[in-house]
């Protein structure tokens, strides 16, 4: 019988003086990917991504950090789950050779007099109902790339607007990192997987499944055009809006994939669908690519 070994734990630094010296130890090209811990099956796709993209001779090093920064007042920074234990074993199963788990007074010794401001984008979409998010999550991202000096970071597709406003901020102060993109992971039943998923009661996830549905439903109608896109989405959350519970639209935006501008009703060509909305209490995003238009 061959014995079957556990996957090697991945180091775990704590400490600024352990970032540094665990990151002195990691073999280049170095990968990282930032999340916020509570690491579920959606996760496995970008640390899956890192693997490849470090190959045989790099690392993967992962960041968990529940960012006091991008949270509002009344938003849920103190009922966020947190599972190191676990999240470290999901961690060693995907390859990962580091993890950097800095504490609250690592990360922001003092209340930091100087953030990222993201600009017109950071503004829009989510940024216009959690003012000041993407401020926290460019800030902490920004500082998180000065700490682990990765060659590559990976980052989800599923908040979309943070990855193009992450690209953006690399583009724009020079930071020197190549960003990847990890594709949306959802659920068998099709609810985009999210940390925040584990607030839904059965009831809610069930009324929350209207945002996957009314994306396909969008993608479907894509030929017909940017009125019929939208129409095809809105049948859907209308039914969702008078469901028990309810689903409360926040907004449903298409956009050019790039800049993530609304397009207009002449568009056609390659765009996204952007959706967010509140289930009881528990805020969901999601989004799906649609081919707008005729192909020509
Ligand atoms: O997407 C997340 O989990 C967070 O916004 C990030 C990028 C780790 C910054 O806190």
């Amino acid at each position: 019988m061959t014995a079957v070994s556990a996957p090697p734990i991945p180091m775990l630094a704590r400490t600024r003086a352990g970032i540094a010296t665990v990151r002195a130890a990691l073999a280049g090209p170095v990968v990282l990917v930032p999340t916020m811990g509570a690491l579920h099956d959606g996760h496995r796709s970008p640390l899956r991504l890192a693997r490849s993209l470090a190959g045989p001779a790099g690392s993967v090093l992962v960041s968990i950090f529940v960012n006091p920064l991008q949270f509002g007042p009344n938003e849920d920074f103190d009922r966020y789950p947190r599972t190191l234990e676990r999240d470290l074993a999901i961690c060693a199963e995907e390859g990962a050779r580091a993890v950097f788990a800095p504490s609250r007074r690592v990360m922001y010794p003092a209340d930091p007099r100087v953030t990222v401001c993201p600009g017109k984008l950071g503004q829009a979409l989510e940024g216009k109902s959690r003012p000041g998010f993407f401020d926290g999550v460019l800030t902490v991202v920004l500082k998180l790339f000065q700490l682990t000096q990765p060659d590559v970071a990976v980052f989800g597709e599923k908040d979309a607007q943070q990855l193009t406003l992450i690209r953006q901020m690399v583009t724009d102060l020079d930071l020197g990192v190549q960003i990847a993109a990890a594709p949306l992971h959802r659920d068998p039943d099709g609810l985009a997987t999210s940390s925040r998923n584990a607030y839904l009661s059965a009831q809610e996830r069930a009324s929350a499944l209207a945002l996957s549905r009314a994306l396909s439903a969008a993608r479907t109608a894509g030929p017909a055009g940017v009125a019929s896109v939208l129409a095809a989405a809105r049948v859907v959350l209308t039914a969702a809006a008078a469901a028990a519970p309810p689903v409360k639209l926040d907004y449903l935006v298409l956009a050019e994939p790039e800049g993530l501008a609304e397009v207009g009703q002449r568009y056609s060509g390659p765009a996204l669908l952007l959706v967010a909305a509140k289930v009881g209490t528990t805020r969901l995003i999601d989004n799906m690519e649609i081919m707008v238009g005729e192909r020509r």
